[in-house]
């Protein structure tokens, strides 16, 4: 974050709610600045000093953070990189706390992405044995059957190397490119593209949607980024 935000920008980016959440609330007076209630969500703040008190609380920063990404096509899912700008280097005022992405999406995939400095709750996501559900939209080469739901549900065999487990397919629109939705509870490398591989289809785009109940911030657009709510760190915690 700059030396000067807007209040709203500020307030979403401290994890208070969303965009629209946080204007309504400064518009009933819940927000003050350095002692005065202020009711324009558009009225710039220097970050430096500033006091800000959300429902007579001050907002104060955490030891751990955590950042909803909209990660964009054409970066890769690293903390650094010699060639490629890194998702951790779309977070502009994640740069003191050593924050990492959890888990990957390819370079050229789109959506959801947390990014985060708490190595536990990346452990509870990742592990293999949680079967944290990832939903994911496609557009597909090819027309996506009822076969392949049915293959889908029964786990699809990958190159003789093994089985995925069973996942759900949702056709959206069936044609020469189909759309589909899928949820996936593993995340092995290129999982989703060499599902399609392997029932002879190619995906031409993936985004994913939602990681357990964490779901997308669909007002994010990608590259774009904003602080958890309290209320989605919880429930991530409680159930991932
Ligand atoms: N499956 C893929 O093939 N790629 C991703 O980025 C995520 C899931």
């Amino acid at each position: 974050m700059g030396d000067t935000v807007r209040l709203d920008k500020y307030l979403t980016a401290m994890g208070v709610g969303t965009r629209s959440e946080v204007k309504t609330y400064i518009r009933k007076g819940r927000v003050q600045v350095d002692g005065q209630v202020v009711k324009e969500p558009d009225i710039k703040i220097n970050t430096t000093n500033v006091q800000v008190l959300f429902d007579n609380k001050l907002l104060q920063y955490e030891e751990f953070v955590y950042y909803m990404l909209n990660k964009p096509a054409g970066v890769v899912s690293a903390t650094t990189d010699n060639q490629s700008t890194t998702v951790v280097e779309l977070i502009k005022e994640g740069k003191n706390k050593d924050i990492f992405p959890v888990g990957r999406l390819d370079k050229d995939t789109e959506g959801l992405l947390l990014i985060t400095n708490d190595g536990d709750l990346s452990h509870q996501l990742l592990s293999p044995r949680k079967h944290i559900g990832k939903v994911y939209y496609a557009k597909v080469k090819g027309c996506v059957t009822q076969e392949d739901i049915l293959a889908f549900e029964k786990g699809i065999r990958i190159n003789d190397e093994f089985t995925t487990l069973p996942a759900k397919l949702n056709i959206i629109k069936y044609d020469e490119i189909s759309e589909i939705e899928v949820t996936i509870f593993e995340g092995k490398f290129h999982q989703v593209k060499r599902m399609f591989m392997a029932v002879g289809k190619e995906v031409i785009y993936l985004k994913r949607l939602s990681m357990g109940n964490l779901r997308l911030d669909e007002t994010l657009l990608p590259g774009e980024y904003r602080r958890l709510t309290q209320g989605e760190i919880n429930s991530l915690k409680n159930k991932g």
